[in-house]
């Protein structure tokens, strides 16, 4: 290898590490997959907030602060923390939006809900609406739209026979001219 090829693959290496680490590291910051953790606390026989809205990737926290037992248990079976002892703590990430009542097991009358919402939709659905929207009316915009590419082409070749007859015209005039002139 020539020192100079080396000399140069080296910075040229280090530079395009640094802008992939660069692109990394933006694309971590800007990753909106990291959800927000919220709590739950158990306390005089009750939940707080009993009512509980969040976001789908966001993660709920119920700690008891009873001297007493309690659980935080899905209706649905979605999630059970089990019995939790006084500090005692149990985390559940919502992934899928909608709405997950729960009680406490051994006092069923401590109920709960978290209200999961979707997350904001993605990029790529914006683009496909447009698309699926003029599905009733989308047969006409084809038809419409037609007329138009087909008339631009069109009228080239007439402009183009036009010239070509201008030229055969002018030629023969000077064809002409020159026949009588000489
Ligand atoms: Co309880």
């Amino acid at each position: 290898m020539h020192p100079v090829t080396s000399r140069s693959f080296v910075p040229a290496f280090i530079a395009a590490w640094m802008v992939a680490a660069t692109v990394a590291l933006g694309a971590l910051a800007a990753s909106p997959a990291r959800g927000a953790t919220y709590a739950v606390a158990i306390a005089d026989f009750a939940f707080a907030p009993a009512t509980l809205t969040i976001t789908a990737g966001d993660t709920v926290t119920w700690t008891n602060e009873d001297p007493v037992a309690h659980t935080a248990t899905s209706t649905t079976g979605a999630f059970d923390s089990g019995e939790l002892a006084q500090g005692e703590s149990f985390s559940f990430t919502f992934t899928a939006a909608g709405t997950y009542d729960y009680l406490c097991t051994p006092h069923p009358s401590m109920t709960g809900r978290i209200v999961v919402q979707a997350a904001a939709p993605a990029p790529t659905t914006a683009p496909s609406a447009p698309s699926s929207t003029p599905g009733p009316g989308g047969g006409e915009l084809p038809d419409v739209a037609m007329p138009l590419p087909d008339g631009e082409p069109s009228r080239t070749p007439l402009v183009a026979i036009g010239l070509v007859a201008a030229a055969l015209g002018l030629a023969g005039a000077l064809g002409v001219a020159r026949a009588r002139s000489g």
